[in-house]
C-alpha cells in the first residue's frame, strides 16, 4: 500500500507526520488508513493505489460542506487561478465577500479576512485585546493552535483536556502568558461568573463556539452577553466549524433573531466559507473592528484570490439549496440507521452531537480497539468510517444505504470481539491513538 508507506517517509521528514493531528492516520488505524488521496469528488476519495472510497468520516475535517471539488467552486477557483490568483494589487472580490457576508449578518459593520481558523481567531483575540486594551482571555472549546490558546496548559496541563482535543502541550508557549487564558465549561455559566470576578477588569474577550454538540440551556447565552457587558469584554463566536453547517451564516443568527436578539461584538468564520480552499473572515461591530486599524495586522496570501471567490461561489451555492437541511437529513438518516443496525448486533453505540457533526463511540471498555477493528474492516469494503461524521452535500440516502450494507457485518464481527475481548489481537496490537501525543 503505497499511502502507509509515503506515511512512514513522512515522519521521517515531517515532525508529526501531517500538518493538521486530526488526518494522522494513527487516529485512525495505524498502517492501515490510507492517509494519502489522489483525487476527491463529491463524498468519494481515490488513494494512491487507485482504491476508492466513500467519505463518512469529517469531510475534510469539516471544510467541504459542499462535498470534495464542488462544480461550482471548481469552475470560480480555476478562473481565478487562470487570470492571475495573485498580484502587487488586491483582490476585488474580497469587496464582495465583505458586503455578501455582512448582508447575511445584519449586526456587524465590517469585515477582515484571513485564510485559516486558529490564524483568524488569533486576529479576533487580537483586536479584542487592542479595543480593550486588557489581556485575559476566557473561552470554552477548541480553537486552534495559537499561543493564546494554549497559554491556558501553562497552569495545569489539563485545563484544556474537557475542550475538544485532550493533551494538548503549550511547550513552545511563553510562560509569561500563564493565566491570560482561563477556560470555562459550555452550559455553566457560573464558572464564567467566577472568571469575571476575579478577572473582570482585565477581561478582554469570551470566545466560545455558540454550539458544539449541544444547544444552550435557557438563559445561558444571555448570561453570558450580560456577563460581558457588565466586564467590559467582547463576546467573540467561533463559528469555524458551525458556520453555514446548521443555516446560511453563522449558528449565532439564531440568538440574533430570537426574542433575546443576542449579538456577538465579533465571529469567526473559516473552513466551509472555503469549501475546501484556504479562506476565514473575522466579522464584527464597527467599534470593535476599528481596533484591528490599532494593531498591526497583515499577511501577504490574506490578500490572495483563490480563497475569496472560493467563498462567493460556496455563498451561491448556499443561496440557491438548502445545503444545511440536506445535511441535517443525511445525518439523522446515518444516525437511525446505524442505531439500528448496531442495536441488531448487540452492540452498544453512543451516537453524540448533532445530526450535522456526529460522533460515534462503542460503550466498552475496550472501545478504541473495537472502533480501530470496525474502520479497518469498513476500508476493506470501501469506506472511510471512524468515530465521527460530517455530512455534506457530497452524501446521498444512497451513500448512506451502501455504507449500512458495509457496516452490518463488519458490526457483527465487531460484536463478537467485544464479547471475546480480543479486538486488539485481531488487529496485530495497532489500535488508533486518541488525542494529542508525540508519535515517537
Ligand atoms: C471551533 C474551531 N475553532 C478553530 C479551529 C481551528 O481551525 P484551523 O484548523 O483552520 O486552524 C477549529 C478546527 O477544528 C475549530 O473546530
Amino acid at each position: 500500500m503505497r499511502g502507509p508507506e509515503l506515511y512512514v517517509e513522512a515522519k521521517r521528514l515531517i515532525p508529526g507526520g501531517t500538518q493538521l493531528l486530526s488526518k494522522r492516520p494513527e487516529l485512525f488505524a495505524p498502517e492501515r488508513w490510507p492517509a494519502y488521496y489522489r483525487e476527491a469528488r463529491g463524498c468519494e476519495v481515490t488513494d494512491l493505489d487507485g482504491r476508492t472510497y466513500l467519505d463518512f468520516t469529517h469531510n475534510g475535517v469539516g471544510s467541504c460542506l459542499l462535498g470534495y471539488a464542488h462544480p461550482r467552486v471548481v469552475e470560480a477557483v480555476v478562473d481565478r487561478v487562470r487570470r492571475g490568483s495573485m498580484c502587487s494589487l488586491n483582490s476585488p472580490e474580497e469587496v464582495e465577500l465583505a458586503k455578501r457576508l455582512l448582508a447575511l449578518h445584519p449586526w456587524a459593520e465590517q469585515v477582515r479576512f484571513a485564510r485559516c481558523g486558529g490564524e483568524s481567531l488569533s486576529v479576533a483575540v487580537r483586536i479584542a485585546r487592542a479595543a480593550t486594551g486588557r489581556d485575559v482571555i476566557a473561552f470554552c472549546g477548541y480553537h486552534g493552535w495559537s499561543d493564546w490558546y494554549l497559554a491556558a496548559n501553562l497552569s495545569t496541563e489539563r485545563a484544556l483536556d474537557g475542550h475538544l482535543l485532550p493533551g494538548l502541550s503549550p511547550a513552545g508557549v511563553p510562560r509569561g502568558l500563564t493565566e491570560t487564558a482561563l477556560p470555562f465549561a459550555y452550559n455553566r455559566l457560573v464558572e464564567l461568573e467566577q472568571i469575571v470576578r476575579s478577572h473582570g477588569a482585565n477581561l478582554a474577550a469570551v470566545v466560545m463556539e455558540p454550539t458544539r454538540n449541544m444547544p444552550p440551556a435557557p438563559g445561558f447565552m444571555s448570561g453570558v452577553r450580560a456577563l460581558c457587558d457588565e466586564a467590559g469584554a467582547k463576546l467573540v463566536f467561533d463559528e469555524v466549524t458551525t458556520g453555514f453547517r446548521f443555516r446560511s451564516g453563522g449558528y449565532h443568527l439564531d440568538f440574533f433573531e430570537s426574542t433575546e436578539r443576542i449579538v456577538p461584538d465579533l465571529a469567526v468564520f473559516a473552513k466551509a466559507l472555503g469549501s475546501g480552499h484556504p479562506m476565514a473572515a473575522v466579522i464584527g461591530r464597527r467599534e470593535s473592528m476599528e481596533a484591528a486599524q490599532d494593531s498591526f495586522l497583515s499577511s501577504t496570501y490574506w490578500t490572495e484570490g483563490v480563497g475569496p471567490v472560493a467563498a462567493l461561489a460556496t455563498l451561491d451555492v448556499l443561496a440557491e439549496q438548502d445545503v444545511p437541511g440536506h445535511a441535517r437529513r443525511i445525518g439523522e438518516q446515518f444516525r437511525e440507521q446505524l442505531a439500528q443496525r448496531a442495536a441488531a448486533a448487540g452492540l452498544s453505540l453512543k451516537i453524540g452531537g448533532y445530526p450535522q457533526l456526529t460522533t460515534i463511540a462503542f460503550d466498552h471498555p475496550d472501545a478504541a480497539a473495537l472502533l480501530t477493528l470496525f474502520t479497518v474492516r469498513m476500508l476493506d469494503r470501501g469506506m472511510l468510517a471512524s468515530g465521527g461524521f460530517y455530512p455534506t452535500l457530497g452524501h446521498t440516502a444512497a451513500s448512506v444505504e451502501a455504507y449500512m450494507s458495509a457496516a452490518e457485518p463488519v458490526l457483527a464481527e465487531v460484536a463478537n470481539a467485544a464479547s471475546q475481548g480480543d479486538a486488539s489481537n485481531r488487529l496485530g496490537g495497532l489500535v488508533k491513538q486518541s488525542g494529542f501525543a508525540r508519535l515517537t
